[in-house]
Parts: structure tokens; sequence; C-alpha cells
């Protein structure tokens, strides 16, 4: 039984008196689940915050990227030790706006999924197609490409500390919400690529949707058997619709 795991992704938004207010709301609404683990990724300069309000909580934290490099000259990064130094379980990596806006191409995502797992943080590995991908019929194999393109530098083995979200590009912050049908399409085809590699760490392997979820479409996405979960935008920056969808997941 794979245990359900919700994420927060505050992607640039938040202010210091906005996060502790959210924080606060946050802790009234969700209690630590044996069923769920729930975490949330703040920009990186409310990791103090957040480590610290959150510390007795049992919601753990992330960041929403992290630098490949480990030390050293590299202004403006910020190295997967340091995040763990600040507590954090979870980092994203490969999100679409990573890839679109900021230039990630596959090469980069997968040395920043190794770097994570070098400094013990779990990898948020994001895939997912374009409206015209998924229009062409290419949706299924691109996805498997993005997959295979970490597989190759990593490893097979290392997706047994891993999670996967699956993110279609036209579904984030738009929302439209992929079908539940569309989702677990792409979802067992995730799982039965990396069954046909591993078919112990696909048993076990989390696999997120992200794209819109929201407290009222979450738990019929989350009936699906390859649902294992949410990676929420827009809906995890008001405390009371991430609560539900993180119930919507127990
Ligand atoms: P959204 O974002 O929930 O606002 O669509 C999801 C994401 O980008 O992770």
């Amino acid at each position: 039984m794979r245990r359900s795991l919700v994420v927060g992704n505050w992607k640039m938004m938040g202010s210091r008196a906005g996060v502790t207010k959210l924080l606060e709301e946050l802790k009234g609404y969700l209690v630590a689940s044996d069923r769920a683990s729930i975490a949330i990724c703040p920009p990186y300069v409310f990791l103090p915050q957040v480590s610290e309000d959150l510390r007795e909580s049992g919601l753990r934290w992330g960041s929403q990227n992290l630098s490949q490099y480990d030390e050293g000259a590299f202004t403006g990064e910020v190295s997967a030790s340091m995040l763990k130094d600040f507590g954090c379980d979870y980092t994203i990596v490969g999100h679409s706006e990573r890839r679109s806006l900021f230039g990630e191409g596959d090469a980069d995502v997968a040395a920043k999924f190794v770097a994570a797992q070098s400094a013990r943080l779990t990898p948020i590995l994001c895939v997912g197609e374009s409206l015209q991908q998924r229009d062409s019929g290419d949706a299924l194999e691109w996805v498997k490409q993005q997959i295979i393109a970490v597989v190759d530098v990593a490893g097979i083995d290392a997706f047994a500390d891993a999670v996967v979200a699956y993110e279609p590009i036209w579904a984030i912050g738009t929302g439209k919400t992929a079908t539940p049908e569309q989702a677990q399409q792409v979802h067992a085809h995730i799982r039965g690529v990396i069954a046909s590699l591993h078919p112990g760490v696909a048993d076990s392997l989390r696999i997120l949707y992200g794209g819109s979820v929201k407290a009222d479409n979450a738990s019929e996405l989350f009936a699906n058997p390859d649902i294992d979960g949410a990676l929420v935008g827009g809906a995890s920056l008001i405390a009371a619709d991430f609560a539900a969808i993180c119930r919507a997941a127990e």
C-alpha cells in the first residue's frame, strides 16, 4: 500500500506576514495522519520560518528547485545540503516552469535529481506534455522520454527514493484539470515504464497528479489506482482548500 502524498507548491508567492498567517491556518486545519504525508514547498527565503513554525507539526517541507552543484562560486544558487540543513525532506525538480521559463533541459533535471538524493532529499520529478503534444498523440511517449532521461543518469534503483509528479502543462494554473481518466492513463503508463525496468520500484513509487487540483476535484482524481496524491499550486495558498485536498488523500 502506497502512502499518499500531497505537496503544496507555493511558487513565487507570499510575504513574511502572509506566510506566518498561512502556516498558522495550516496547523489549525491539518494534523499529522498515518495515511497521508503532507508537505509544502515555499520560496527559499521562507524556509527558515517554515522549518521553525512546522517543526512540531507533523507537516513536512521542501524546496521548489535546487542547484545541481554541491558548493562553490555559483551566484544565486542553493545547494541540496543547504536545504537539508533547513530540514527539507523534498525538492521539486524539473517543474515545467523551470523547464520552459528558465531553460532547464533533461540533463539539468537529471543532475538536480542526483544532487538531491546525494543530500538525502527526496526529489519530486515533474513530467508532462504540452497541449500540442497531447493533441498530436505524443503525450505518452514524451512523458516516457522525460522519465528515461533521468533513469539513464540516476539509475532505476534511485526511483525507490523518489516521487514522480505528472503535470500536464496545459492544466497548470489554467483551471483546466486532466479528467481522472486522462490522468490515470498517464499515471499507469509511467508506472509501466518503471515496472519494465524494476517491478518492485514501480509498485512502491508514488506518482502525484498536478495541474489545477482543487478541493472539489481531488477526490475523483485520488480514487484512481495509480494516483497517489497531488502536487498543488494555486489551491495550496488557501489553507482551507489545501486541507480539504489533503483530507481527500487520506
Ligand atoms: P496549479 O499548479 O495547481 O496552480 O495548476 C500546479 C503546479 O504547478 O505544480
